[in-house]
């Protein structure tokens, strides 16, 4: 999990080919960024988390769009080290947690947050974050809720325009997105340009003053995921 707070970056990817994954994490690597989300969007997404995770067991490879407890246990048997939704689950959650696979539920509302935090998440996806808001919404989102410890990682309508105002909020963890490698550039098989984008984006977000992510709770500190 440290990777992500290292790098404040996930690339978010949905694989239609599961021999595109080893080249797309080498693009990835080769830009400089050891953090990619895959999508369960399509069918190849387990083949493809297990693809990443064994020829780079280095790499911190995460499911993304994880809708139902059985994608939840899915992502965790291929090797995913966490997973994200775009909503907010309890159900879903839960089969994260009893299988031990750290999980970023998404939210976008104040009661969404909560359901996050009476749950013991520590991390949520703040989706779609553009739409949602953006940068505004989460310094309102700050004021009631920045003392629990509860990080967000803001995604949706996030690109080089923009990330560094999301990376310099001390309530964001990191940002996810897909420009980096987007369905079009991973059928162009274009991994040139994906790793061109990602190390732009390693770049732009490694500038600045990183607020850091110490935490304020006791269970942040202490690990992932917390119970009840
Ligand atoms: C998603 O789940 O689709 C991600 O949030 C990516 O959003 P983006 O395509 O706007 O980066």
């Amino acid at each position: 999990m440290q990777l992500i707070f290292n790098k404040r970056l996930i690339s978010v990817a949905v694989l239609d080919q599961q021999a595109d994954a080893i080249p797309l994490a080498q693009a990835l690597l080769d830009g400089g960024l050891d953090v990619i989300e895959v999508t369960f969007r399509t069918a190849e997404a387990a083949h493809c988390i297990s693809a990443i995770h064994e020829a780079f067991p280095a790499m911190l490879v995460g499911a993304g769009t994880v809708l139902t407890p059985e994608q939840a246990r899915q992502a965790k048997a291929a090797g995913a080290q966490f997973a994200v939704a775009p909503g907010f689950n309890e159900a879903v959650v839960a089969a994260a947690q009893q299988c031990g696979l750290p999980f970023f539920p998404g939210v976008m509302t104040p009661s969404d947050v909560e359901g996050a935090l009476r749950l013991g998440c520590v991390f949520a996806k703040f989706f779609p974050a553009e739409a949602a808001g953006g940068v505004p919404m989460l310094r309102a989102l700050a004021g009631p809720y920045a003392h629990t410890g509860l990080k967000f990682i803001p995604t949706g309508g996030i690109g080089p325009a923009n990330l560094a105002g999301y990376l310099a909020l001390p309530i964001v963890a990191a940002v996810g997105g897909s420009w980096m490698c987007e369905r079009k550039l991973l059928q162009d098989k274009d991994w040139c340009k994906i790793s061109a984008l990602t190390a732009e984006a390693v770049q732009l977000a490694g500038q600045g003053n990183p607020p850091g992510l110490e935490p304020q709770t006791g269970a942040v500190r202490h690990g992932w995921p917390r119970r009840e």
